[in-house]
């Protein structure tokens, strides 16, 4: 296990642009969700994302924002790839708190970002398309700022899950009584489903909807759709003329 950076270890500093408290967290899911793996675990997870999207090819001091990023593992995995101008959007003060990196924190709506038209370099998001409550309008709201933001040459990255066999296969079995007796991380991951299951069913059932509107703003260098995920890597359309 890796020791944590000295700059992990520092206190965040948040810029509000929305009234604080407006959400805050599911606490029956993020303690599903500390069962489920541990930080360590995800920083490593997020970093072996990073790397198969070819983040590393990249200038280490690009602008680069992590929506939905909630406690701040994906913005620990781009610190120890080395990026030194990261940025953090999620809507609960809770989670961002529990953020130890060097990155500029925003309290903010994913639907409305507070950066500048063609600022940004690059907007990765580890999962939170899934927890926006009306599609596809919301999804709308949130690809279009995305695109907005972006520069030129910006890329856009997600991974979100994504209704394969492989994905029923592991409802099926999360769902089984025994199994979540005697697999504590299967346990936790049918809480972690109960818990979101209104915005997660939503999202799991509209792939044809989600694909046209990513397909509308960005053009993919990687779509791909393996082992429960939707990864996608993409380039902003440019306007014509
Ligand atoms: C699955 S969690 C992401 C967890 C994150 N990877 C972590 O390590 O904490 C989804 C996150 O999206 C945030 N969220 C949901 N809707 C949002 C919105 N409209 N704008 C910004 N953040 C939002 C939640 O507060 C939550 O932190």
């Amino acid at each position: 296990m890796n020791a944590p950076d000295s700059a992990e270890a520092s206190k965040p500093l948040i810029e509000r642009h929305i009234q604080s408290g407006a959400i805050c967290c599911d606490s029956a899911w993020e303690d599903a969700y500390k069962r489920f793996e541990s930080p360590e675990e995800e920083i490593q997870k997020f970093i072996k994302r990073l790397k198969f999207m070819k983040l590393e090819d990249r200038p280490r001091d690009m602008r680069i924002v992590e929506l939905f990023c909630g406690r701040g593992g994906g913005l620990v995995a781009l610190q120890r790839l080395g990026f030194t101008r990261m940025e953090g959007v999620d809507l609960s003060e809770t989670l961002l708190l529990q953020n130890r990196t060097e990155a500029k924190l925003h309290l903010a709506d994913c639907r409305n970002l507070p950066f500048g038209d063609s600022t940004i370099d690059a907007v990765i998001i580890h999962g939170g398309l899934h927890h926006l409550p009306q599609l596809p309008n919301d999804l709308e709201l949130v690809l279009s700022e995305i695109h907005r933001v972006l520069n030129e040459d910006g890329t856009f990255h997600a991974v979100e899950p994504w209704l394969t066999p492989f994905l029923r296969f592991v409802h099926a079995v999360v769902e089984v009584p025994w199994v979540r007796k005697v697999y504590d991380k299967g346990d936790a991951l049918a809480v972690m489903i109960e818990h979101e299951r209104e915005t997660y069913e939503q999202w799991l059932s509209q792939p044809i909807i989600i694909r046209e509107r990513f397909d509308k703003y960005f053009i993919a260098s990687m779509n791909r759709i393996a082992w429960g995920k939707f990864q996608f890597s993409g380039r902003k359309i440019k306007p014509c003329g």
